[in-house]
């Protein structure tokens, strides 16, 4: 399991307790971390119940319930509702994964809910992935070639195309990067799990001409070296991808071009 650190927002306090729902009988009691950069006061967690006999059976359903039902001001990205749109992503009972696809059932006593941990928060659950995003963008996350575009498409054998599953299905959620210590501490320079499992799938896509360019890029102390296999990344992951092993990758192919 994936233990729980709080958010880059200081000390969180004990917030609001909401009323119970009148005439529930089937109740759970549900924690969430809450801050507002605009009341100047520090986070805290408010406590509210949820009736189980009218929520769905996820996560995001009590979340959406909440926001519906009891406290209009709950903050929480959520998009696609089937773990595609990857950004629901939130520490959950001290996991990070996704609210849409993780069900209330899985949880044993109270359920807290926190931002996806060490990352700047803008409001509630949401952090701030800009910086996330950058990184990802750096790895040039894109088919890089060099010779004449054919007239239909970039064929690629059946083989080679199996060479891409385990990495094309990342939803860029962010729950790897974060679970990570060593980007926990050089985020600023390691890209991080997610960002290297992208650009280990554009390395390997056999249609791609620029390998050498995105191998010299990763060739850096920092942004590839600072992985030391803790393995996170591939405990949280809730598309059950495993970037420690793309990282690995990487690595052998640094070497194997020097030998
Ligand atoms: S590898 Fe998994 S945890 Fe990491 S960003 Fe992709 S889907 Fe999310
Ligand atoms: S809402 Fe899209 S992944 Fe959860």
């Amino acid at each position: 399991m994936v233990q729980l650190t709080l958010p880059k927002n200081s000390t969180i306090r004990t917030g609001k307790t909401w009323p119970k729902p009148e005439g529930a009988t089937n109740l759970r009691k549900v924690q969430i971390y809450r801050w507002n950069p605009d009341d100047g006061e520090n986070p805290r967690v408010d406590t509210y119940f949820v009736d189980m006999d009218t929520c769905g059976p996820m996560v995001l359903d009590a979340l959406i319930k909440i926001k519906n039902e009891i406290d209009p001001t709950l903050t929480f990205r959520r998009s696609c509702r089937e773990g595609i749109c990857g950004s629901c992503a939130m520490n959950i009972d001290g996991i990070n994964t996704l609210a849409c696809i993780y069900g209330l059932d899985e949880i044993k006593g109270d359920i807290k809910i926190y931002p996806l941990p060490h990352m700047p928060v803008i409001k509630d659950l949401i952090p701030d992935l800009t910086h996330f995003y950058a990184q990802h963008a750096s790895i040039m996350p894109w088919l890089e070639t060099k010779t004449n575009r054919p007239q239909k498409e970039w064929r690629q054998s059946i083989e080679d195309r199996k060479k891409l599953d385990g990495l094309y299905e990342c939803v860029m959620c962010a729950s790897c990067s974060t679970s990570c210590p060593s980007y926990w501490w050089n985020g600023d320079r390691y890209l991080g799990p997610a960002a290297l499992l992208h650009a280990y799938r554009w390395i390997i896509d056999s249609r791609d001409e620029a390998t050498g360019q995105r191998l010299d890029e990763l060739e850096d102390p920092f942004k590839l070296y600072r992985c030391h296999t803790i393995m996170n990344c591939a405990k949280t992951c809730p598309k059950g991808l495993n970037p420690a092993k793309a990282i690995a990758e990487i690595k052998k192919m640094m070497v194997e071009r020097i030998v």
